[in-house]
């Protein structure tokens, strides 16, 4: 078993997502890896899809460079073919000599399809407990979104920290997001039992893209910034009641410690210029999450540097410090106290 999912507690208790639902054809198994454990998918006729760990009962090659018949996986290496059970129902070798098949399926995990992800649940020992992470505004009018999948080089701690960092985006984004003007800004965190919820009191703040586009009307902006258990952040800018409006879900799939794919839902509804947005927009929040790409690049690559992590926190660390908290409490339970719901009023500068 790998040496991440064995030390990641609860978080593997959870649905993550493998990949945009359009990636995976049918005939084509693909490889994905989560918690450094490597998983191959692969389409059925009828559209549905299966999960297994990439490993042929045999001699350990990695079915994902096999190739699919009649809804069957088969090793690339000696040809033992698995059915979607995981369970062996051939080996050319024996011939007609099917009661020689060693009796160990392929290990399977659950998976689902919805808001145009993949979503494997990693749990091993419990069953699905919930559905997946459900995507905002996919089907309410006005709204468009499309996804944008992104590599990034750090945790996923490191990144929900980043996605819900303020103070960031006037250096690493300066000039694209936002401008440092010494504005103070206040906010409520609060902590629950699995989120961090974040509002900010910004009505007359701006951000990014031009007025023009996003808000013409100059209407009061409600910004709140939320994440959820253990890997997803939702960041709102939402003008007038819901006139218009900008999302930011990103839901982060760890490959390795320091390798996080993530997928990142842009949510708008920009009234009549909607429809034509997306071209500029893609190109702009491309830009926008390179800049991140870079950061958590450099950020990760030092904490290896040192090997540990020394940080210092002021008031708008608090929704990260809350993050780190209940992220390491479903890692180790025994070793830390369950963090109590909590609600701070903060104030800082941008
Ligand atoms: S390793 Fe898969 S059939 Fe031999
Ligand atoms: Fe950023």
């Amino acid at each position: 078993m790998s040496k991440m999912y064995k030390s990641s507690g609860e978080l593997v208790n959870h649905w993550y997502a493998a990949g945009q639902s359009k990636a995976f054809k049918k005939g084509k198994p693909q490889s994905v890896v989560i918690f450094e454990k490597p998983l191959v998918i692969w389409r059925m006729k009828d559209g549905s899809l299966t999960v297994m760990l990439d490993r042929c009962n045999h001699r350990n090659a990695p079915l994902s460079e096999g190739k699919v018949l009649n809804d069957c996986l088969i090793c690339p290496y000696h040809g033992w073919t698995y059915n979607k059970e995981g369970k062996c129902i051939e080996i050319p070798s024996e011939g007609p000599n099917v009661d020689r098949i060693p009796n160990k399926k392929v290990e399977s995990f659950p998976l689902k399809e919805a808001y145009g992800l993949v979503w494997v649940w990693m749990g091993k020992d419990k069953s699905p407990t919930s559905a997946p992470f459900e995507m905002p505004v996919m089907k309410e009018l006005g709204w468009h979104s499309y996804y944008m999948e992104t590599k990034f080089s750090n945790t996923v701690t490191d990144l929900v920290e980043n996605f819900m960092d303020v103070p960031h985006t006037v250096f690493v984004h300066k000039g694209w997001f936002r401008d440092r003007k010494q504005i103070c800004i206040k906010a409520k965190v609060e902590r629950t039992a699995d989120s961090v919820l974040v509002s900010y009191d910004q009505p007359n703040d701006s951000i990014g893209f031009s007025g023009w586009l996003v808000n013409p009307k100059e209407l009061p902006m409600k910004h709140t910034d939320n994440f959820y258990m253990p890997n997803i952040t939702r960041v709102d800018y939402i003008f007038g009641g819901n006139e218009r409006g900008f999302i930011i879900t990103s839901t982060c799939t760890p490959v390795s410690p320091y390798e996080t794919m993530v997928y990142t839902l842009i949510s708008y509804k920009f009234g009549w210029l909607t429809p034509i947005a997306k071209l500029g927009l893609s190109a702009y929040t491309r830009k926008v999450i390179n800049q991140d790409v870079w950061i958590m690049d450099v950020h990760g690559k030092n904490i290896q540097r040192f090997d540990e992590t020394d940080y210092h926190s002021t008031q708008c660390d608090f929704m990260h410090l809350y993050i780190e908290s209940l992220r390491e409490y479903a890692t180790n339970a025994d070793e830390k106290s369950i963090p109590e719901p909590t609600v701070k009023e903060i104030e800082f500068w941008v």
